[in-house]
């Protein structure tokens, strides 16, 4: 079964060390959520998972299927079936939704066929509104440059709405549940639990346990300065919760944990 693997990772931007010896195993089938205070690295991760330049990695790997993504392109990377829903994704003026998935949808044809010649487009119109109707999205959406005055929510229901028409084999989730309200965070969820199934794997970035209600995690990582230095079962969340950091830090300095 093919699984993402990350070994003693170690990522540094403009020169200052961020990810510090990062490991973690995701394989395909399940669900790991990942905890950690502001600023620890979690975006660094999700951003070095996808290849964005601006991230050195100085040491380790990043394995999937067995296989280095490392001298791969975000492109390349998402061929492959990583996908990345961004904490800030960017508008891009001019660009309809639906122009933005069909052609990120027949780019992901063509990679795995390169006689492909396309989604017919009324085979792509009835999926995307499958899609839309799921995340109960407004059929007007489709026509709007991407992102261009969309709300907070709006945003991140167009990128759980990409995740749907790329359908990946590791999706990963960059606090895709802030700014959503509580119909909209169950919407989203329900979304992402309808993709879920033994091909995907997803990587949850949160900062509240809310989300893990419905989308469960099998696994809670706690990021800290740049390293996972806690996992557990789904509890571990409501820990934090209720706890905050302090006692996970306390731990770590005097040195029992791993
Ligand atoms: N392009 C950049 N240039 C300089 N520093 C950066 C850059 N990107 C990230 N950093 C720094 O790297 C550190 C980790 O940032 P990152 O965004 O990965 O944290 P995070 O865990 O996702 O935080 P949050 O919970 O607030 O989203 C921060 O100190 C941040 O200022
Ligand atoms: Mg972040």
């Amino acid at each position: 079964m093919s699984e993402l693997v990350i070994k003693n990772l170690h990522v540094q931007i403009e020169n200052k060390p961020i990810l510090k010896g990062l490991n973690l195993t995701l394989p395909q089938g399940e669900v790991h959520a990942i905890m950690g205070p502001n600023g620890t690295g979690k975006s660094t991760l999700a951003n070095t998972l996808m290849g964005h330049p601006s991230y050195q990695v100085t040491e380790g790997d990043i394995l999937f299927d067995g296989k280095s993504l490392l001298n791969l392109s975000p492109a390349e990377r998402s061929h492959l079936g990583i996908f990345l829903a961004f904490q800030y994704p960017v508008s891009i003026p001019g660009v309809t939704v639906a122009n933005f998935l069909r052609t990120a949808v027949n780019a992901h044809r063509k990679a795995a066929n390169p006689d492909d010649k396309g989604i017919p487009i009324l085979e792509f119109r009835k999926i995307m509104k499958e899609k839309m109707e799921m995340l109960k999205v407004d059929s007007a959406f489709a026509g709007r440059y991407l992102n261009e005055g969309f709300s907070g929510g709006e945003k991140k229901r167009a990128e759980v709405l990409q995740m749907a028409m790329l359908q990946p084999s590791i999706a990963i989730l960059d606090e895709t549940d802030s700014g959503l309200d509580i119909d909209a965070l169950r919407i989203v969820s329900e979304g992402v639990n309808t993709l879920r199934n033994k091909e995907l794997g997803v990587l949850v970035i949160t900062h509240y346990q809310r989300i893990l209600n419905y989308i469960q995690p099998d696994i809670v990582h706690v990021m800290m300065d740049g390293r996972i230095v806690e996992s557990g079962g789904p509890d571990l969340a409501l820990d934090l919760e209720e706890h905050g950091y302090t006692w996970v830090r306390e731990k770590l300095e005097n040195g029992t944990s791993a």
